[in-house]
C-alpha cells in the first residue's frame, strides 16, 4: 500500500492565561501567551470527498452532511466560504498534545491548525486578525460568548495583552518568566464553567462586578510586573488572581492541592489557567526551583507537568 502524499500541513500552538481569565468576558483586560510544548497538528491528503479526522478521538466527519454545530466540519467550511471555494476532494487529519477540555485552547488551537493546513493547500494568504476570526466562530461553537483571547493568542503566537472587542497588543516579559503548567486529569469543558459564572453573575452582579474589577486592576497590576521583570510581585500577584478565581466559583479542590504544592515546593506564585474546576495550573518559578517542583505537583497527583518560558525579545 503506497503512503498518502500530503498536499500541505499546518499547526498551532496550545495557550495559558497568565491573568485575568473570566474576567475577561466581561470586558476586563487578560494576559494569555502560547504554549509551544503543546500543539495541534494538521495535514491535508487527496482524497474522494471532504473528510475532516481527528484519529486521536476517533472523530471522523464527511463535511458536506456534517451538523452545523460540529467543529471540525465548521472550520472547514469557514475556510472555503471565506475564499469563495467549494468544498475541495481532500481528507484533513488534525492530531494534537493538547489535553481538551483543560483550559489549554485545545479547541481554538485545532482549528487555527485546520485552517492553516487548508490554506497552504488552497495556497492562499490571509491576515492573521482574519484567521483568528474564522477560529472565534468555531470557538462559539464550545461555549456562547468566548471573550476571544483563546483564538487571539494561538493564532497571534506571542503573549498578548488582550480587551475584548479590541485589538490585541502583543507584549514583551522584561525578563524571562519560567513556569509549570499541571494538568489535573480532570476535565472541565470551558462552556459549563462559563455558563455558570454567567448565571451567578445575573443573579448577584454587583459582587461579581466588584470581582471582576479586582482581577482587571490586577491585571493591570500584573503587566507591568511582567514588563519590569519583577518576579516575586507577579507570584503574590498569580496566588490572589487564585483566591478571586475561586470566589468566582470555578476553583477545584484539585487546584488548590496543586497550587499548594507548587508553593510549597518553592514557586513564586500558583494559579488555575483557563476556565478552571478542572483542567491546568500555572506555577511560577526560578530557573533553579523548576525541577523540584515539578517533582512535587507530580507528587501531588498531576498528570503531566510541561515546563514553558516567556522570554524577552
Ligand atoms: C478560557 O480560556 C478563558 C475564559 O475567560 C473564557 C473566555 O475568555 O472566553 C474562561
Amino acid at each position: 500500500m503506497t503512503t498518502p502524499q500530503v498536499i500541505a500541513a499546518g499547526q498551532a500552538p496550545g495557550k495559558i492565561i497568565l491573568f485575568g481569565e473570566h474576567a475577561v468576558v466581561y470586558g476586563r483586560p487578560a494576559i494569555a501567551a502560547p504554549v509551544f510544548q503543546l500543539q495541534a497538528h494538521a495535514r491535508v491528503f487527496a482524497d474522494h470527498e471532504c473528510i475532516v479526522e481527528a484519529p486521536d478521538i476517533g472523530h471522523r466527519v464527511r463535511v458536506e452532511n456534517a451538523p452545523d454545530d460540529n467543529p471540525l466540519a465548521r472550520i472547514v467550511r469557514l475556510v472555503c466560504n471565506h475564499l469563495g471555494q467549494p468544498l475541495p476532494a481532500w481528507r484533513v487529519e488534525v492530531r494534537s498534545d493538547i489535553p481538551i477540555a483543560s483550559g489549554l485552547g485545545s479547541g481554538a488551537a485545532a482549528a487555527a491548525a485546520i485552517a492553516r493546513a487548508l490554506l497552504a493547500a488552497f495556497e492562499a494568504e490571509i491576515s492573521p486578525e482574519q484567521l483568528s476570526a474564522l477560529v472565534y466562530e468555531v470557538e462559539r461553537l464550545h461555549h456562547g460568548s468566548p471573550s476571544g483571547v483563546d483564538n487571539t493568542v494561538v493564532v497571534c503566537g506571542r503573549p498578548v495583552w488582550f480587551v475584548r472587542g479590541q485589538p490585541p497588543e502583543p507584549f514583551a516579559a522584561g525578563a524571562p518568566l519560567h513556569l509549570l503548567v499541571a494538568d489535573t486529569g480532570v476535565a472541565s469543558p470551558t462552556r459549563i464553567a462559563v455558563g455558570d459564572v454567567r448565571a451567578a453573575w445575573q443573579a448577584d452582579p454587583g459582587r461579581f462586578e466588584m470581582l471582576f474589577d479586582r482581577v482587571g486592576a490586577l491585571v493591570w497590576q500584573a503587566r507591568r510586573w511582567i514588563e519590569d521583570g519583577q518576579t516575586a510581585a507577579l507570584g503574590e500577584a498569580m496566588n490572589e488572581n487564585h483566591t478571586l478565581l475561586n470566589a468566582i466559583g470555578v476553583g477545584s479542590e484539585e487546584l488548590d492541592r496543586l497550587c499548594e504544592a507548587a508553593r510549597s515546593a518553592g514557586a513564586r506564585g500558583a494559579k488555575l489557567s483557563g476556565g478552571g474546576r478542572g483542567g491546568n495550573m500555572i506555577a511560577l518559578v526560578e530557573a533553579g526551583a523548576r525541577a523540584h517542583v515539578e517533582q512535587a505537583l507530580l507528587a501531588a497527583g498531576a498528570r503531566q507537568v510541561v515546563a514553558t518560558s516567556l522570554l524577552p525579545v
